[in-house]
């Protein structure tokens, strides 16, 4: 680098005077890193230019500052460095204030494989602002506790709600178990499944859901519990179906996808995000060549198939798994290194960095998102915007 781009790196990478844990990393700060520039071997390595240490809020685009405010908070509400207990299906229910979640299944830490199922476990938000302000300043650590279910629930991956004042999760099934969707009540923890094949046939491992205003239920069925080593050999396409509860009619709304996982509407309900993990391969490593993308489809009107495909952002780190929207229609990546933002042009506005993998997160109303980063939990506050939580209004 010479000394003006060193100078303009310097200027552009301060933390930012509004909010003590903003880094700013302008993208004219490493547009041209030269000749002798230190490259990222690839996209599994993280990008963390300023070496801060996380979690910090890493702002790619002043706008970033509609999202976090000068009082925002990133810190570490929960943390058991053994165990992958905060994976995925993060659901924030209203009437408890809790956040229900699960372990990994099937991958690093997640104490599950084959021969063991997963866990499902809630957390108390109450106890978490409790925690905190006894501390006063820094992450607390608050016990999440393990829900006892009924064992059709198997290798739960993917939630969505609360609808109808219950939890919808989808889970891969394990062995022969078959993969499921299912509701849990909240207040009693009673398992009704919903859905358990496609014709007769059984899914590969279900992964993630949203319900549409029409009542209709979206999900995504990819193999990663082949991938991971505890169900058989895919043996129907890894796609994108739509469950009418009340018929309990299931069809195909989109596929080409290599892995589909997290999917979210935008705020009109008019088109929807639908994340490809393709290049998180498990057994079979990862592939930067393969999609880290998120892509955007039009939702047609009356028989709700996703039509028109395109590119709506491609992750510099990891690849974006669960995926959810802000009421003004910014989008919510979890990725490799963090949550990632972009505005709902595509344009990447900041990470919430905490410098591992973050598969999935929630907003809590309050500006409060809590972010699952496999062997921790941490939560943002104080935050300028609220989450789409379009379960909460098909009561
Ligand atoms: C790159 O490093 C080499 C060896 O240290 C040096 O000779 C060269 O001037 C450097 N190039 C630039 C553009 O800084
Ligand atoms: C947080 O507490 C749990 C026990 O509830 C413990 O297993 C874990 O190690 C603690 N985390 C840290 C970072 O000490
Ligand atoms: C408060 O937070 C700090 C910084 O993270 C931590 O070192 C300390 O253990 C916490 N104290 C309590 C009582 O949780
Ligand atoms: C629990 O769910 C079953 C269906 O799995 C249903 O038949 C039963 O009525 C439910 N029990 C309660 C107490 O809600
Ligand atoms: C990555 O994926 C591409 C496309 O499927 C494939 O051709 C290539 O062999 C893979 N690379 C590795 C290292 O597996």
């Amino acid at each position: 680098m010479t000394l003006a781009t060193w100078s303009l790196f310097i200027l552009a990478s301060v933390a930012h005077a509004k909010n003590p844990q903003a880094v700013q990393v302008l993208p004219a700060s490493f547009a041209v890193l030269g000749q002798n520039g230190t490259f990222r071997a690839t996209g599994f390595d993280m990008f963390n230019p300023t070496n801060n240490t996380p979690p910090f809020f890493q702002v790619f685009d002043s706008d970033f500052y509609d999202i976090i405010s000068s009082h925002s908070k990133l810190f570490s509400v929960s943390s058991d460095p053994t165990f992958a207990f905060a994976h995925e299906a993060p659901v924030w229910v209203p009437e408890s204030d809790e956040v229900w979640f699960c372990s990994n299944g099937g991958g690093g830490l997640g104490r599950s494989g084959i021969d063991a199922n997963n866990q499902v476990a809630k957390i108390s938000l109450k106890a978490v602002a409790a925690a905190v302000k006894a501390n006063g300043t820094g992450s607390v650590n608050v016990t999440h506790a393990k829900v006892e279910l009924a064992d059709s629930m198997q290798m739960t991956n993917g939630g969505t709600g609360p609808y109808k004042g219950q939890i919808i999760f989808m889970n891969q099934g394990r062995g022969a178990l078959p993969a499921n969707m299912a509701l849990v009540d909240p207040k009693t923890n009673n398992v009704t499944t919903l859905l358990d094949n496609f014709y007769g046939r059984q899914f590969n491992a279900l992964n993630d859901v949203r319900v549409h205003p029409s009542g209709q239920i979206f999900f995504t069925d990819v193999p990663y519990g082949y991938y991971q080593n505890f169900k058989p050999e895919p043996t129907i396409p890894a796609q994108v179906y739509r469950f009418d509860p009340k018929t309990k009619a299931v069809r195909v709304v989109a596929d080409g996808f290599n892995k589909p996982n997290g999917l979210t509407f935008t705020p009109d309900y008019k088109s929807v995000y639908v994340a490809d993990t393709g290049a998180l391969g498990a057994k079979w490593a990862n592939n930067g060549t393969l999609p880290a993308t998120i892509y955007k489809f039009d939702v047609t009107p009356g028989t709700l198939e996703f039509v028109n495909r395109r590119v709506f952002a491609y992750v510099d780190t990891g690849a974006a798994d669960g995926v959810v929207v802000d009421t003004k229609g910014n989008v919510y990546g979890g990725c490799g290194d963090g949550v990632h933002v972009w505005n709902s042009h595509g344009v990447l506005l900041g990470k919430f960095y905490v410098g591992g993998n973050s598969a999935n997160m929630a907003f809590a109303s309050d500006g409060r998102l809590v972010i699952l980063a496999e062997t921790a939990i941490y939560m943002a506050s104080g935050l300028k915007v609220e989450g789409m939580n379009m379960e909460v209004i098909t009561k």
